[in-house]
C-alpha cells in the first residue's frame, strides 16, 4: 500500500515597527519573509509516532521540554482534525527549517504552522483559519509565557499584516521602491526574558530628563506605528525609514537592543540606509535597514557580513516580490 504523506510550509517573518509595545495592546506591523521558511513532512509509518529535526530525533512523546510547545501542537493538531489522540496514529513527521532559532524571526510560531498544516494535509482534513490559529496561539504560550500573537498571524500568512491583540487582523498593501536588509547579530535573544524586563519598566521613569516612564514609551511607539503605516499607505521610503530609527530608539530606552545590534545600526547609518531598528524580542537576534536600491542593499549587506552578522537576506519591498 502506498504510504500516507502530508506537507506543510510556513514562512519567517520581521517586526517592522511595534514589537514589545504590541504587548500592552498597541498595534504593531509585521512582515512575512520569503527568504527563511519552515516545511514539514509527515508519512505514515509501520510502527511509532516518530518526529525528526535538528534539535530532536525520537517518539513525539519524549520530546524535551525545551519543545512542549511543539509537542502540544502536534498533539492537539491530530486530535482536532481526526478527533482520536495521537497515539492512535502511526508515522514520521520531519521538520527542515531555515528560520534562526530564537533571533525574532518567527521560528517556533513557524516551526508550529508548518507542522499544523501538514498533520491536517496527511489525515486529509480541511484546516479551517481559526483551529491553525488556536492551535499554534497554544503552542506559543507554552514555548514563551504571554505571546501577542503577532507571530501567529505573520508566519500563517503571506501578506503585511497590522496587528493590535484581540481585533481583528488587517492586512497591508505594501509597494514600496525599497529593500529590507536583515541581519542575524549571531547573539541567541531572549523573549521571554525580553517581554519580562518591559513589564518591570511599566511604572518606572526610564529617562530621568524627560520623566517619561517605559508606559510611556510604549505608547510612543504606539504613535510611531500609526505612523508607519501612513508612510507604507503614502509609499514613503525617506519617511518609513525615520520611523524605524525613532522606533529603535525608543527600543534601546527600554533596554532591549544589544551592543551588537547597535553596532549593526551604527553601520546602516554610516552606509547611508534610510532607517535600521532591531526586530522582534530583542536582547541580540536580528536587525533591519531600509535602503532604496537593490545595490544599497547589496553594499549594506556585504558591510554586515564584515562586521560579523551570522547570516543577511535582503527582502524587497515592491508588491510582485513581498506577495506569493
Ligand atoms: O518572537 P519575537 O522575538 O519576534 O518577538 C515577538 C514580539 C514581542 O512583541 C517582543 C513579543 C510578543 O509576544 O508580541
Amino acid at each position: 500500500m502506498k504510504p500516507q504523506t502530508g506537507t506543510g510550509l510556513a514562512n519567517g517573518k520581521i517586526i517592522l515597527a511595534g514589537e514589545h509595545a504590541v504587548v500592552y495592546h498597541e498595534p504593531a506591523i509585521a512582515l512575512p519573509i520569503d527568504a527563511v521558511y519552515v516545511k514539514a513532512d509527515i508519512v505514515s509509518a509501520q510502527i511509532g509516532q516518530t518526529i525528526q529535526c535538528e534539535l530532536y530525533t525520537g517518539d513525539v512523546n519524549e520530546m524535551p521540554t525545551s519543545m512542549a510547545g511543539l509537542q502540544f501542537a502536534i498533539c492537539e493538531a491530530f486530535k482536532r482534525a481526526s478527533a482520536k489522540e495521537v497515539t492512535a496514529h502511526t508515522f514520521t513527521l520531519s521538520i527542515e527549517s531555515t528560520i534562526p532559532a530564537e533571533r525574532g524571526m518567527g521560528s517556533s510560531a513557524a516551526v508550529s504552522v508548518a507542522v499544523v498544516r501538514a498533520i491536517f494535509d496527511f489525515l486529509d482534513a480541511t484546516l479551517p483559519e481559526e483551529t491553525l490559529w488556536d492551535i499554534v496561539q497554544g503552542a506559543e504560550t507554552i514555548s514563551h509565557g504571554n505571546p501577542s500573537g503577532i507571530d501567529t498571524a505573520t508566519t500563517s500568512g503571506t501578506r503585511p499584516v497590522f496587528f493590535k491583540k484581540e481585533q481583528e487582523l488587517q492586512t497591508l498593501h505594501l509597494d514600496m521602491p525599497a529593500y529590507l536588509v536583515i541581519a542575524d547579530s549571531g547573539v541567541t535573544g531572549n523573549t521571554k526574558q525580553a517581554v519580562q524586563h518591559v513589564s518591570t519598566l511599566q511604572e518606572r521613569i526610564i529617562d530621568p530628563t524627560t520623566q517619561e516612564t517605559g508606559s510611556d514609551a510604549v505608547q510612543s511607539i504606539g504613535a510611531i506605528v500609526n505612523e508607519t503605516k501612513e508612510a507604507i499607505k503614502e509609499q514613503n521610503p525617506q519617511k518609513l525609514g525615520q520611523l524605524m530609527s525613532e522606533n529603535h530608539e525608543r527600543l534601546q530606552q527600554l533596554g532591549v537592543s544589544h551592543d551588537v545590534i547597535d553596532t549593526l545600526v551604527d553601520t546602516a547609518h554610516q552606509n547611508n540606509a534610510l532607517g535600521a531598528k532591531v526586530t522582534g524580542g530583542g536582547l541580540g537576534g536580528c536587525m533591519i535597514a531600509l535602503v532604496e536600491t537593490e545595490e544599497a542593499a547589496l553594499h549594506l549587506q556585504e558591510q554586515f557580513m564584515k562586521q560579523g552578522a551570522q547570516a543577511v537576506w535582503i527582502q524587497s519591498l515592491a508588491k510582485k516580490e513581498n506577495t506569493k
